[in-house]
């Protein structure tokens, strides 16, 4: 395979609000951001990805964009971002931005245009259909979870308008050639500023199944889940080549597609030589613990031989095709911590490092997202009022619907959260934890965990944030580079059913206890290069050690 620039990429997701509050208004901002690059750059990541900064009602805490070439207040100015731009690049960093171009905003002017009047030019730039009898046009459902993907349009008896997540993200209508090239512009203006390219938002659901037919329902509520007629639907391979025509492939930008739905045989149209994207995001291990991506209620009792069964699937798949997109964490998913060390009192350094060492070693690009290099956890909260992330509303009122007990419901929801990603970032002991310099953050503090923190971690050389740092300088300049970014990825066996082991290229083997229990096992006679322990006895792991070791490749 050709080596293309991005591969050596190791990419930061920062989520703005929740970063640092520079201007002390609660809110995260641009100027926080900057303050705090160098901290990164010492870190060693190479790219960071901002989820959305362009101006919006924050619905969706941003992937609501009412102007895509302005930037919020709440977060700036575009001053802000070009001295942003500047930064990262006398510092040698790269930025992504997230694109959101499956919707907009209800409040940007297209869609306040197209309700004003039949006539508005930009009517057809949405998806606008009558309604069945007094209802719907049929029985789809949002993909938050809750309720039909319609809604009336305003100032309308009998008109309803399309929207795969919330009634306030109305979806765009990629049938028409206009609105098409007017999100290439835009898209075309910012990689003209200098941006190395997009995290591109739910992207497969920019296809509908134009018949807009019923589906046998899926729940209680008579309702079918959307993406059945809109995910990765057939038609998309048009409207995704042009895209990457028009936009992404000229400028050799770096894209990344949040491509849920996507089957392991289809991937070659996506990450191949000529796919749309340079890689894209795998959901099948982010969501081992639940039966749909969109269905928090519906848990699944998961063991360390089946992660490793989908780990080691998606990496052959994508090995055969083309580059991955490497994750745990991002803003729409829980800590990894919570999810993956499955017992509780693991749920500290040694488990945030094991869980490092396996993910960011596998072949492809490693994302990390914000938090996750210092081991942050998750925070339980006692009433469903304590969250702020509307799907988790969506999610609560679904199982209760679906039968369950209002225990039961808060529990499903504390598992999947989004907000437990989402609050501010923990930089130290001081008031706010140094997000800001005192004014109340727009999502409450973590008050449970105040032990873990950015300059805590300075202070202990065997922190979390440590031992990412070491692992980034292994991958990106140490003799193992060769084989940690281009080496091909290969599974090992172990005797025990709780050790996910691999190889990459000639020189590096992992291994990884994802349990509890010391275990025994032959282990390579390597020079150990990371290790989750101070120490090693030979052909031994303890609960949760996690071990790269470099060997001869004659072994
Ligand atoms: C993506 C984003 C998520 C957002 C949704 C709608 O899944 O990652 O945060 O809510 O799209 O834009």
């Amino acid at each position: 395979m050709q080596t293309n620039w991005w591969q050596k990429e190791v990419f930061y997701q920062i989520y703005p609000a929740s970063f640092k509050d520079a201007n002390n208004d609660g809110v995260g901002d641009l100027q926080g951001i900057i303050q705090m690059l160098p901290k990164l750059k010492q870190l060693g990541i190479t790219t960071i990805w901002l989820s959305p900064i362009y101006q919006s009602p924050m619905v969706d805490n941003g992937y609501d964009i009412s102007d895509y070439q302005a930037i919020d207040p709440r977060f700036g100015s575009m001053a802000d971002f070009d001295q942003l731009m500047a930064v990262s690049k006398q510092l040698g960093l790269k930025v992504i931005l997230d694109l959101v171009i499956n919707h907009t905003s209800d409040q940007h002017a297209w869609f306040q245009s197209a309700i004003k009047s039949s006539k508005s030019p930009y009517r057809d730039f949405y998806i606008i259909r009558r309604g069945r009898d007094g209802n719907p046009p049929n029985n789809w459902r949002s993909n938050f979870g809750k309720g039909s993907s319609w809604t009336l349009l305003p100032g309308s008896q009998d008109e309803y308008y399309h929207h795969v997540f919330s009634k306030q993200q109305p979806d765009l209508n990629w049938e028409n050639p206009e609105l098409r090239q007017r999100l290439y512009q835009m898209i075309n203006w910012w990689l003209a500023k200098g941006v190395a390219g997009f995290r591109i938002d739910a992207i497969t659901f920019i296809k509908k199944d134009q018949d807009f037919a019923a589906i046998t329902p899926d729940g209680v509520d008579g309702l079918g889940k959307v993406k059945r007629k809109a995910e990765n639907r057939p038609g998309i391979e048009k409207f995704l080549t042009e895209l990457n025509d028009a936009t992404f492939k000229p400028a050799n930008a770096v894209t990344v597609g949040e491509a849920s739905g996507v089957g392991y045989e289809q991937l070659g149209q996506f990450i191949g030589k000529k796919g749309y994207f340079s890689m894209i995001f795998d959901f099948h291990y982010a969501d081992i613990d639940i039966a749909s991506g969109s269905e928090w209620y519906r848990r699944i009792n998961w063991t360390p031989t089946d992660l490793r069964h989908a780990i080691f699937k998606s990496q052959m798949a994508i090995q055969k095709v083309g580059w991955g997109a490497n994750f745990f964490e991002n803003h729409d998913q829980p800590r990894s911590i919570n999810k993956y060390i499955q017992a509780p009192a693991y749920r500290n350094a040694i488990g945030a490092k094991a869980l490092a060492l396996l993910y960011f070693n596998l072949r492809g690009c490693p994302f990390i997202y914000q938090g996750q290099e210092l081991g942050v956890t998750n925070v339980h909260r006692e009433s469903i009022s304590a969250f702020n992330d509307l799907s988790s509303h969506d999610n609560y009122d679904r199982a209760i619907e679906e039968g369950y007990s209002k225990e039961a419901a808060l529990e499903f929801v504390n598992a999947r959260s989004r907000d437990n990603a989402r609050l501010p970032y923990p930089w130290d002991n001081s008031i706010n934890h140094g997000f800001n310099s005192g004014a109340k953050p727009w999502i409450a503090l973590d008050q449970q965990h105040t032990n873990v923190n950015w300059q805590s971690e300075q202070l202990d050389s065997n922190s979390a944030w440590h031992f990412y740092q070491a692992m980034i300088k292994l991958r990106q300049s140490s003799n193992l580079s060769h084989d940690l970014i281009e080496g091909d990825f290969q599974p090992l066996t172990s005797s025990c059913e709780q050790v996910i082991a691999y190889q990459r290229g000639h020189h590096v083997q992992v291994y990884v206890n994802l349990s509890e229990k010391q275990l025994n096992l032959t282990l390579p006679n390597g020079k150990l290069r990371l290790n989750n322990y101070e120490h090693y006895q030979k052909n031994t792991l303890k609960p949760y050690q996690a071990i790269l070791f470099e060997v001869n490749s004659n072994e």
